[in-house]
């Protein structure tokens, strides 16, 4: 695309976002105090996702996934460094802005669900529109649309402890999907299942990923890395390994 060449001339290689750049960021540090110890979490992280990647995020329990998880996701600010998110400086909005492009731009999915248990699934999948204020007609539709878009139509009006855990999943995913973000961000998003739910879940992180969506998921399984394009692989809180997956390669 001319566009994109000519501002890439223009950035030469520096950091800072291009065109179809989602996700971008320079150097960035976590660094946890506890007491008089400091925790270097992330340790300068340079990183680039583009619009419709599916990427997963590797790496052994503690390396700093979910610190990573977090600071994309808005959920918490990084020690040192910058972040682009959708070509905005995160570090210069104030807490409100930030509020806000959090509940548009990014879809969370946990290895724990996070439901609200007393909740029908179709209250679970508003709660999001209930936050930004949409109007309570379209919010029914959108939540509605959402579910029948994770094969959930049958189960709108049951509770969490009504449905299995995958059927659980697919709740929370209907409910990252609902005000159509621009990310979606999954940390462990199988964790809590067992081998053929979690292949099912990822089924349809594929089918997300076909139908235009960004994702990331995080996960220290291989097998499920496998299931995205571009693998990323963080060791003690530094990028050590960034290509593509077997799906790709092959
Ligand atoms: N809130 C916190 N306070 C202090 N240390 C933390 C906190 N969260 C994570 N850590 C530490 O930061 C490191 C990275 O943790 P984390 O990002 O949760 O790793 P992962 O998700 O890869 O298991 C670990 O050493 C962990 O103990
Ligand atoms: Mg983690």
């Amino acid at each position: 695309m001319a566009i994109e060449t000519a501002v890439e001339t223009t950035h030469a290689n520096g950091p800072g976002p291009r065109p179809g750049d989602v996700i971008v960021t320079d150097n960035l540090w976590k660094t946890y105090e506890m007491g008089d110890q400091e925790v270097h979490a992330l340790r300068g992280v340079n990183l680039r996702i583009r619009h419709n990647e599916y990427v997963a995020i590797m790496g052994p329990s503690g390396s700093g996934k979910s610190t990573l998880m977090n600071l994309i996701g808005c959920l918490d600010s990084p020690s040192q460094g910058k972040y682009w998110l959708n070509g905005h400086d995160v570090s210069e909005l104030s807490d409100d802005e930030l509020a806000r492009i959090r509940n548009k731009e990014i879809g969370f999915v946990f290895q724990t669900f996070n439901l609200l248990a007393r909740a029908t699934s179709l209250h679970n999948v508003e709660l999001p529109l209930i936050y930004n204020g949409t109007p309570a007609h379209e919010r029914e539709l959108r939540a509605k649309a959402a579910l029948e878009s994770v094969n959930l139509s049958s189960r709108m009006m049951h509770k969490p402890n009504e449905l299995s855990g995958g059927q659980r999943q697919r709740v929370a995913i209907a409910r990252a999907l609902v005000n159509n973000p621009s990310i979606i961000l999954a940390d462990e998003p199988t964790g809590n299942l067992d081998s053929k739910t979690g292949d099912e879940i990822m089924a349809l992180f594929d089918e997300l990923h076909a139908r235009g969506n960004t994702i990331i998921v995080v996960t220290h399984e291989p097998d499920i890395a496998e299931f995205a394009h571009r693998i990323i692989t963080i060791r003690d809180g530094v990028i050590a390994g960034d290509q593509a997956s077997g799906r790709v390669r092959s």
